[in-house]
């Protein structure tokens, strides 16, 4: 039997909820019609390969509901990610007759749900979405809190709004087809949810790894609700990411100028994350705000979910990004690091040979030197 989580993201002025249920797709169609109500016209955004997969249960789930959806394809990858993307499907919706009642749907992993966000927000000065996020990425983490973009030539996510989907559905069934690199990759931003906020969590990677990693269902579906949970509260308290939400940055300063300086291509940004939250957890025990023991535990539950890519890069190259990095003022490094199991805290005092040893000690974890 299945029991269906529901989660709500407490925004003011638009809250919505997150279902999150084994098999959900089956009832989206019952869910979107429970949210937005008839809509003359409904746009499924997706990529092919999520629509050759899932494409067919979810038009029947909504035709069920009375919609006769029309669904637009992107072509799939990150370097879509761009405004001509946004461009060529906002002249289709434009073709197929869509006005400002009609809705859009975001139907695949984060790429997607970046993308039709954006666009729904920008078509005729915004019309409303919903999130059916169908990478673990997307499920624990993109598709909450309402960031949506692309990306410039001269960097990442540079162009965006904030645009709140009307609702979030989640069906942890559909991760079965995702590729194992990709699965692996989105669990390490659920563990990253359980260090910064939620012990148990974190113990559930401890204890039910073997689980988690062969995609039993009911163990996932409480790695993404508890994931979800986290990120709707930090989100809740500042939707415009003015503090609090940094916390979610856990593994992101070091993990972003890996990404770089690699070109992106060598790591997915949840194992470039993965090395990020090594790196913090050494730089916490190095800097006396963890103990030993704990920052073991921590890097034990990350690698565990490993194999993770070599981290072969000179480490001056990437004490370079980061002290210039946008976010970094006055060549001073900003961090997020954990004091315990749960709790993190942003802090701007480590020092530079703390950074240095701790992206060498990558190298070598990595056996990447
Ligand atoms: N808005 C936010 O707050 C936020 C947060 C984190 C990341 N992001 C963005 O998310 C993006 C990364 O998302 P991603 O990792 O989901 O990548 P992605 O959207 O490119 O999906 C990864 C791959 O998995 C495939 N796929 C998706 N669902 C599938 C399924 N169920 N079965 C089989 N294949 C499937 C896709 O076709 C794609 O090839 C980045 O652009 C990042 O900037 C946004
Ligand atoms: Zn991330």
């Amino acid at each position: 039997m299945n029991l269906m989580t529901r989660l709500t993201v407490a925004i003011p002025s638009h809250s919505y909820d997150v279902w999150i249920e084994n098999g959900l797709l089956n009832r989206a169609g019952e869910l979107v019609r429970e949210v937005i109500g008839p809509r003359q016209k409904l746009f499924v955004v997706t990529v092919a390969p999520v629509r050759k997969k899932w494409g067919k249960k979810l038009a029947a789930s909504l035709a069920r509901a009375d919609y006769k959806p029309q669904f637009l394809e992107m072509p799939d990858g990150e370097r879509y990610k761009a405004l001509a993307t946004v461009e060529t499907l906002a002249e289709q919706l434009v073709k197929l007759g869509a006005d400002r009642r009609s809705a859009i749907l975001a139907f695949g992993g984060g790429v997607i749900g970046d993308v039709a966000g954006f666009l729904a927000s920008l078509y005729m000065r915004g019309v409303d979405f919903i999130q059916i996020p169908t990478t673990v990425l997307a499920q624990v983490d993109a598709s909450i809190g309402g960031k949506t973009g692309v990306n410039l030539r001269a960097g990442k996510n540079l162009v965006g709004t904030f645009h709140q989907p009307k609702a979030v559905l989640i069906d942890p069934g559909v991760l079965v087809t995702l590729p194992e690199r990709e699965y692996h990759a989105g669990l390490y931003e659920a563990l990253k949810s359980g260090i910064i906020g939620d012990p148990n969590l974190f113990r559930l990677f401890e204890n039910s790894r073997r689980e988690i990693l062969s995609r039993e269902t009911q163990v996932l579906e409480r790695v993404i609700a508890d994931s979800v949970r986290l990120k709707a509260n930090v989100v809740s308290s500042d939707e415009r990411e003015n503090g609090l939400r940094q916390v979610l940055n856990l593994g992101h300063t070091i993990g972003h100028a890996l990404e770089a300086e690699t070109a992106y291509r060598r790591f997915l940004h949840g194992e470039a994350i993965a090395w990020g939250m090594v790196a913090a957890a050494n730089l916490a025990l190095t800097t006396s705000r963890l103990d030993s023991v704990t920052a073991g535990r921590m890097t034990d539950a990350v690698l565990a979910l490993g194999p993770l890519p070599k981290v072969a890069v000179r480490t001056r190259n990437i004490v370079k990004r980061l002290q210039s990095d946008k976010k970094t003022k006055n060549g001073v490094i900003h961090f997020i690091l954990p004091r315990e199991i749960g709790k993190v805290e942003i802090v701007d005092d480590v020092p530079e040979r703390a950074v240095i040893s701790a992206v060498d000690e990558l190298r070598r974890v990595s056996g990447g030197r």
